[in-house]
């Protein structure tokens, strides 16, 4: 399984990390620029969200070419480099496939309006109703029906996100074998990992009918058998022949069973899977655009399941509080103010010490938060766009739909990265794409000299690869009905060490009983945010604010 336990992956939004020439858009060359800081955290691999050509209606995700760079992140001299320059400091590549869809500038999209009986076969093309009314009554997750004209043509096309971003059918033998080829493209420079983009949304129904609830119209193309054998052919014909391969599914609105065939190496699909329930315990009745503070005790429930279930049946998580479509852990489950570093390292060793692989996402690790905006004109998202508009035909006043698109919007984690604290972060010499606000006091410069998350996170990352507790161990959650504290611990078969993690998840100190087991027993400290005095745990734990303790028994 190529040590996957021992992996730390980090994340990188080109757009955002570094601008090496001017024009306000993060590229290939800045990232080159900036390897010095990245080695610094001895990560394993690197997850680059897209660079292909792409007219960027979702920022990249709509892919014009598969198969080159697009020119405003460099050229494929400059990616060919980074490759290289990678590989010198041992850290590898994570492509960012996405194959459900593809843009609407893509040459077999414009080949299917033109009226190409092959590539019109690429794309779900369905009549109207005899009523006159879209094929299917399918929502956009973007907001919008998830159908869109074809052309003039009497048709409309199949999208799930934006009418820009076309599915791509996967019951066609021929989609596959050209999805394929980009995978053994990219592989061909190099590249060992890929995450596939919500991948198991690729297997529609077969017949798209009519939803009768929302609930119901995701189960009709989300997680159907179909989806595996996809994977099972695209691993063999594509990373499977590569045993350093690493591969993350992005699954939406996913199961445990599902994940656990998706992950599970005998069934030769995945390396591991993303999923999201425990990022929607800040969901209003499951709604994304609402405000509301996150549940605790969901929280803990659903990490509980998830990590015992996917051990129990040998499936592998990717471990993660932020990406790029997500506001910032800190503003959802920390604290912003006076606790932000010890909050910042509480959040981080939840995670990195749970059973799977750790994912930070960049300025995640100098403790970066959502920005101050205050207007709709700072946004540039679709779907923060759309959602605004929606909000308000809801009748929603506009300062209402706009508390709830600030905390919401995934622009809140596309903020350039911040290097330091000049007007544009030095992230850029002119206006960037989006604007940074607090970069007077949280930047790279500030926290490498007088900070402790990024220290922190270093010590987190050489725990994961010499400690085979957490690469390896198997995982318990106690003190399930605490209202602060979440703790788990890890052991392994042949040995009885266990790792004892508790983290305090408010800014009170709180106390509780340890289980039986684990009372008056010596310990040694592996990582604690706070100094440690006492050597031995007694009948009780106590932990000050956003504490986190993590400690080895016999
Ligand atoms: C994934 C990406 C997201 C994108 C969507 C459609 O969820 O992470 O950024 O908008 O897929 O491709």
């Amino acid at each position: 399984m190529n040590n996957l336990g021992q992996k730390v992956i980090y994340q990188i939004y080109p757009k955002s990390f570094y601008d090496s020439n001017g024009d306000g858009v993060g590229d290939i060359p800045g990232i080159i620029q900036k390897l010095d800081y990245i080695k610094k955290l001895n990560v394993d691999m690197i997850w680059f969200n897209p660079f292909f050509v792409s007219p960027q209606n979702d920022n990249g995700y709509d892919i014009a070419d598969y198969y080159k760079i697009d020119p405003r992140f460099g050229t494929m001299a400059d990616f060919e480099e980074l490759v290289k320059k990678l590989k010198e400091i041992n850290v590898g590549v994570m492509l960012d496939m996405v194959l459900n869809h593809c843009s609407t500038e893509n040459i077999w999209f414009k080949k299917a309006l033109a009226g190409d009986e092959k590539y019109r076969k690429f794309f779900y093309l369905r009549k109207a109703k005899p009523d006159g009314s879209l094929p299917n009554n399918w929502q956009s997750k973007f907001g919008g029906p998830a159908w869109a004209k074809f052309g003039d043509t009497d048709y409309y096309y199949l999208h799930l996100y934006d009418p820009t971003q076309a599915d791509l059918d996967w019951h066609n033998p021929e989609v596959r074998k050209e999805l394929f080829k980009v995978i053994n493209f990219w592989r061909s420079k190099g590249v060992h990992g890929f995450r596939f983009d919500v991948i198991n949304v690729t297997g529609k129904a077969e017949k798209l009918i009519d939803s009768t609830d929302p609930v119901e119209e995701k189960s009709l193309y989300t997680d159907t058998p179909v989806v595996h054998k996809y994977l099972k052919e695209m691993n063999a014909a594509t990373f499977g022949q590569d045993p350093d391969s690493v591969t993350v599914g992005e699954m939406s609105s996913t199961t445990i069973p599902n994940s656990i065939e998706y992950s599970k190496p005998s069934e030769h699909e995945l390396s591991m899977v993303f999923t999201f329930h425990h990022l929607k315990v800040d969901y209003k009745d499951g709604q994304k655009w609402t405000k509301t503070p996150f549940d605790f005790m969901k929280l803990k429930k659903l990490f509980t399941e998830w990590q015992e279930k996917m051990d129990q049946g040998g499936g592998w998580n990717a471990l993660f509080w932020n990406n790029h479509d997500q506001p910032w852990a800190l503003n959802r489950f920390g604290d912003t103010g006076k606790y932000r570093e010890k909050s910042a390292e509480m959040l981080a060793t939840a995670t990195h010490l749970m059973r799977g692989t750790p994912y930070i996402y960049m300025g995640e690790e100098i403790g970066m938060m959502d920005p101050h905006y205050s207007s709709m004109k700072n946004y540039v998202d679709v779907e923060a766009k759309n959602a605004y508009q929606e909000l308000l035909q809801e009748g929603k006043s506009q300062e209402e739909a706009f508390e709830i698109v600030k905390t919401k919007a995934r622009d809140n984690s596309r903020v350039p990265m911040h290097w330091n604290d000049e007007k544009y972060a030095g992230f850029s010499q002119v206006k960037p794409w989006l604007m940074p606000t607090d970069q007077d006091k949280i930047n790279v410069e500030n926290e490498l000299t007088h900070g402790e998350i990024f220290d922190y996170y270093q010590k987190l990352i050489k725990l994961r690869k010499s400690e085979k507790l957490i690469s390896d161990g198997h995982i318990k959650m106690f003190l399930k009905d605490d209202p602060q504290i979440f703790a788990y611990a890890r052991y392994l078969d042949d040995s009885d060490h266990k790792l004892l993690v508790f983290t305090n998840f408010y800014g009170e100190g709180c106390c509780a009983e340890l289980p039986k087991e684990y009372q008056n027993k010596k310990y040694k400290v592996l990582i604690s945010n706070y100094d440690e005095q006492s050597d031995k745990l007694d009948a009780l734990i106590s932990l000050k604010p956003y504490e986190v303790l993590a400690v080895v028994i016999d």
